[in-house]
């Protein structure tokens, strides 16, 4: 069973991408987890350029999502919605519409913020966008507000109800990929 985590955020101090890495350290051993690393190198999205072969960059993330089992997004908000960046991935992801890797896959979206909403703005609008693509998007809100706070450079989150809140949104996630084997073994903080 594998989890593709994609970073809303590219800067390298993103308390989205600890967020992620916080979920990590929530996961018992025989779940495969993976950060998306390269969302900066997908390039603007051209539908001239949506051809086969595709560009490098989105080939390697339709592959990531195609590998796995199922997604988990956190999105920082940007004037109220998503970074463009995030949304340009989505939509080359969403390609070609009824068989993209992206239709049918179990999806969750989680966000921090440093102000006191945990992007929740953003999540909706994230939920909203993915579900477009015709992803299985599962009705989860985990909000991370006053970040810097809560979430170390490791991504150690030092409040337990947000640690248990994402064991919770990542158990449903887990279970939504394969609901005979739904898994009951998230490993306590
Ligand atoms: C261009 C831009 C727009 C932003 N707009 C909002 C916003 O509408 N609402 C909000 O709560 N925070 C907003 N912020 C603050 C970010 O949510 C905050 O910096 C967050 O930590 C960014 O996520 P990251 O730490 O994962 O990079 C904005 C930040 C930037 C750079």
């Amino acid at each position: 069973m594998k989890i593709l985590a994609i970073s809303g955020s590219l800067r390298s101090e993103s308390y989205n991408s600890r967020l992620l890495l916080a979920v990590a350290e929530l996961l018992p051993a025989d779940i495969e987890f993976e950060l998306f690393e390269n969302l900066k190198a997908v390039p603007p999205y051209d539908q001239d350029d949506d051809i086969e072969p595709a560009p490098l960059a989105v080939g390697r993330l339709r592959a990531a999502i195609a590998r796995a089992d199922v997604l988990l997004f956190a999105t920082p908000e940007y004037n109220s919605s998503i970074p463009g960046q995030l949304k340009n991935a989505i939509d080359w992801a969403s390609r070609p519409l009824a068989t993209s890797v992206l239709r049918n896959k179990p999806v969750a979206v989680v966000g921090a913020s440093t102000g006191a909403f945990g992007a929740v703005w953003a999540q909706a609008e994230l939920r909203k966008v993915l579900a477009a693509t015709g992803a299985r998007v599962l009705d989860i809100e985990v909000a991370v507000g006053h970040a810097a706070e809560r979430l170390d450079e490791r991504g150690r989150l030092n409040d337990e109800s947000l640690r248990e809140q994402l064991r919770e949104a990542v158990h449903t996630l887990l279970a939504e990929s394969n609901p005979r084997d739904v898994r009951v073994g998230l490993a306590a903080a």
